[in-house]
């Protein structure tokens, strides 16, 4: 059976993404997965310096999904070099890093020392985190800027890079179109949602800074959708997310034309969910009688 996918001109052995930011930085994973089992996986977001994030609570469960506030919390590019690249580099998986910054030219520097690492195969652009010179708006939500933050990554780069997207994209049209004049090779769609949970014993709001980011079984119909369309209007190969939790979820994504799938909020339900999925998704085209995966991709459109 054949489970390897083409994403652009990157090759994976198959379509499991391991999304940014529920699977650290790879090591946190070891005891649960053989990570060299999927196609990819996705660094925690990085910045140039390191971030310390919101202040706590930052996870908050609610039906069918969760609430998350972490603030982009993470060690910096160079901490995770010296700690965290070694052992990356004895997998065989694809490593995405993702990559966010307070201002184009921080994006820019993260992407310039990411390119020297011969062993890092994509760099993956957290477009959703506030711009600081614009007051807070979201990169995605001005395309002006948009475009001089891609243009600027793509010339320090020529890592195969991914632009990952969420509800805050204003027209879906004219941002695809920007990002494939500027060099973007493929779609992480989708981010988490703006969503809000209030402690009524307290009266008072869950987190400091009111809203957080919904994602889990919640959003899935809603990133099946935003998938769904975005096929429609962009050759771009898209990976798509939002509340995967079974062979089956997966199977929608590839089957309405995502070349490959991420696993967020799931991994931190069971961490050993990717196998599952993966072993769900091989029983699925047995029984199918399918060889090779590639032709479940669009099937529904
Ligand atoms: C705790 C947590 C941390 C996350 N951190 C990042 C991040 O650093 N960068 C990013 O682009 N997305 C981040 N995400 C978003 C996920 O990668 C994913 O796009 C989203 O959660 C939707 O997928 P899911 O419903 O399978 O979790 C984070 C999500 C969670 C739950």
């Amino acid at each position: 059976m054949k489970l390897s996918v083409h994403l652009g001109r990157l090759m994976l052995q198959n379509p499991i993404v391991l999304a940014s930011g529920t699977c650290g930085y790879g090591r946190e994973m070891q005891p649960y997965l053989n990570l060299n089992d999927f196609g990819a996986i996705t660094v925690k977001g990085l910045s140039l310096l390191p971030c310390e994030g919101n202040p706590p609570p930052r996870i908050w469960e609610v039906r069918a999904g969760i609430l998350n506030s972490i603030g982009l919390e993470n060690k910096g590019v160079g901490r995770f070099l010296e700690e965290d690249l070694p052992f990356l580099e004895n997998l065989s998986t694809r490593i995405f890093v993702n990559i966010w910054g307070r201002t184009v030219d921080e994006y820019v520097a993260v992407a310039r020392e990411l390119d020297k690492i011969a062993r890092i195969d994509a760099l993956e652009l957290n477009l959703s985190c506030p711009n600081v010179e614009k007051g807070g708006a979201s990169f995605v939500a001005d395309l002006e800027e948009l475009r001089k933050l891609v243009r600027g990554v793509r010339a320090a780069t020529g890592k195969f890079l991914i632009a990952k997207l969420g509800p805050q994209v204003r027209d879906w049209e004219a941002t695809v179109t920007l990002l494939e004049e500027e060099g973007i090779e493929a779609l992480s769609v989708t981010n988490s949602f703006p969503a809000l949970a209030l402690d009524v014993e307290r009266m008072s709001f869950i987190f400091a800074l009111k809203t957080a980011g919904l994602s889990g079984p919640a959003i899935k119909p809603l990133a099946l959708r935003m998938v769904y369309e975005l096929v429609g209007i962009t050759g771009l190969p898209i990976i798509g997310m939002g509340g995967i939790t079974t062979a089956d979820d997966a199977l929608e994504f590839l089957l309405v034309g995502a070349r490959a799938v991420g696993i967020g909020t799931a991994n931190l339900v069971d961490p050993s969910s990717a196998m599952r999925i993966l072993e769900g998704m091989q029983q699925y085209l047995m029984r199918k009688g399918i060889t090779d995966i590639e032709e479940i991709i669009g099937r529904v459109r």
